[in-house]
């Protein structure tokens, strides 16, 4: 049975495992970055390959006995090529962060700009946040959405910015944005800078994939970073694409767009990362593999399907979404117009009814980060239990009638069975 080692030598561990595993079995996850992966995802991130260490890159490591971590990863980073039509896929990064800092440390020098999302607007911590380490050595720049009722950029601030501070990269990528960039306007701002047109996909990366939301690759962008375990289900991890000329990475090459697949590897490995972790490169394959598999476009399809569905029921229900509506996966509620409370209390409130999402700023927030005015909620894992248009009505329902009754303990009791049982009618993949 699963697990029956690790009850035996740590029972502690084993007891909080299961826990979560009920926990998840038993509750409603809308987080729009989780997901569930499947049964071989976990098997091929729990293999032995977690013994090996690999330092380098396929038929190029430091290490001997490497004959079958030379094959995962050469079918990780093919698979990969695949999926979002690619010159060169870099594999190993840690995740998100790591996969970003790669990027910037690979092209920039201290001092450099980049030009990437105001995170109060949609864009990501990494994406130059004052709190984080890169602010302190690089220079971050931020535009903004121009208009807040249809989510449109503000792509004439954003060409403003770039004539203006030079940028070495013009970073389109979000977190918490609902609908969808114009990527031309993006490379051709970048291209008239001289700036490389980056794309951090974390959130999009299945939607890409599965061809059912646009690919940056197809409108000029030489970068583009993601992780791979939100829309693209797989490991917790991430992966940096490149176009260009793919070179020795163990040579020094110059520092120009055509040497960016080199400048990259070597970034990630030696500059900022030591050996892979090759489990987790396993099961990024895996999950690539399910990706490529012609379902995982209806997975795809179904989960903007459903996206639509929630906002929508939600809007009717009287909640003010940010942009009034989703092109994706993810939506925020505003929740100080559309209930008077700000985002942690709706969070909290929600957690009583076995349904989780986040507290979230919305755009020029006034409150602070830690009590902001709005949550963010997605369809992505719930999709991957089959749940369809129907359910999301209903999810809306029990949303906006429990943060009502948040102070009657009866009703949020009776909500909350109804989600257990809801969820039990859709179980985790791992768990089927
Ligand atoms: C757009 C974007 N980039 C990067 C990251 C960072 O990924 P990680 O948390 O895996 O480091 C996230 C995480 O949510 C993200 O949304």
């Amino acid at each position: 049975m699963k697990y029956d080692e690790l009850k035996k030598s740590d029972p502690p561990i084993a007891d909080l495992i299961e826990k979560e595993i009920k926990r998840q079995q038993h509750g409603m996850e809308l987080i729009p970055s989780e997901n569930y992966v499947s049964q071989a995802v976990l098997d091929a991130l729990g293999s032995e390959f977690t013994n090996k260490y690999s330092e380098g890159y396929p038929n190029r490591r430091y290490y001997g006995g490497q004959e079958f971590t030379d094959q995962v990863e050469s079918i990780a980073i093919e698979r990969a090529k695949k999926l979002f039509g690619c010159a060169h896929a870099n594999v190993q990064p840690l995740s998100g962060a790591p996969a970003n800092i790669a990027v910037y440390s690979a092209w920039l020098n201290p001092g450099d700009t980049v030009i990437g999302m105001d995170l109060s607007h949609g864009g990501h911590l990494t994406h130059g946040h004052p709190v984080t380490y890169m602010a302190k050595i690089y220079n971050f720049v931020r535009y903004k959405i121009k208009n807040l009722e249809t989510g449109e950029i503000d792509y004439d601030q954003l060409r403003d910015l770039a004539l203006k501070h030079k940028p070495k990269i013009i970073l389109a990528g979000f977190s918490a944005y609902p609908r969808e960039y114009d990527y031309a306007k993006f490379a051709a701002i970048a291209q008239e800078v001289g700036a490389v047109a980056m794309a951090d996909i974390a959130h999009i990366a299945g939607l890409i994939a599965a061809g059912e939301l646009k690919n940056p690759f197809d409108y000029g962008f030489q970068i583009v970073t993601t992780t791979t375990h939100k829309t693209l289900r797989g490991p917790r991890g991430g992966m940096i694409l490149t176009q260009g000329k793919v070179g020795n990475p163990l040579k020094e090459v110059e520092k120009t767009m055509e040497n960016l697949p080199t400048l990259i590897d070597r970034a990630v490995f030696p500059g900022f990362q030591g050996g892979p972790h090759m489990n987790n490169i396993a099961a990024k394959a895996v999950a690539f593999g399910e990706a490529l598999n012609p379902n995982f476009k209806d997975y795809a399809k179904q989960i903007l399907k459903n996206a639509k569905t929630l906002s929508e029921k939600l809007m009717s229900l009287g909640c003010k979404l940010v942009t009034n509506g989703t092109d994706n996966h993810l939506m925020l509620i505003d929740t100080v117009t559309s209930f008077g409370l700000t985002g942690d209390i709706v969070e909290k409130t929600l957690d009583q009814i076995n349904i989780t999402l986040n507290k979230n700023a919305i755009p020029d927030d006034q409150n602070a980060y830690y009590t902001p005015s709005g949550v963010r909620l997605g369809t992505p894992a719930i999709t991957t239990r089959g749940m369809q248009e129907q359910e999301m009505e209903q999810i809306a329902n029990w949303i906006v009638e429990a943060v009502k009754n948040r102070e009657n303990e009866n009703k949020i009791e009776e909500i909350r069975q109804a989600v257990q049982e809801l969820c039990l009618k859709f179980p985790i993949p791992s768990s089927k």
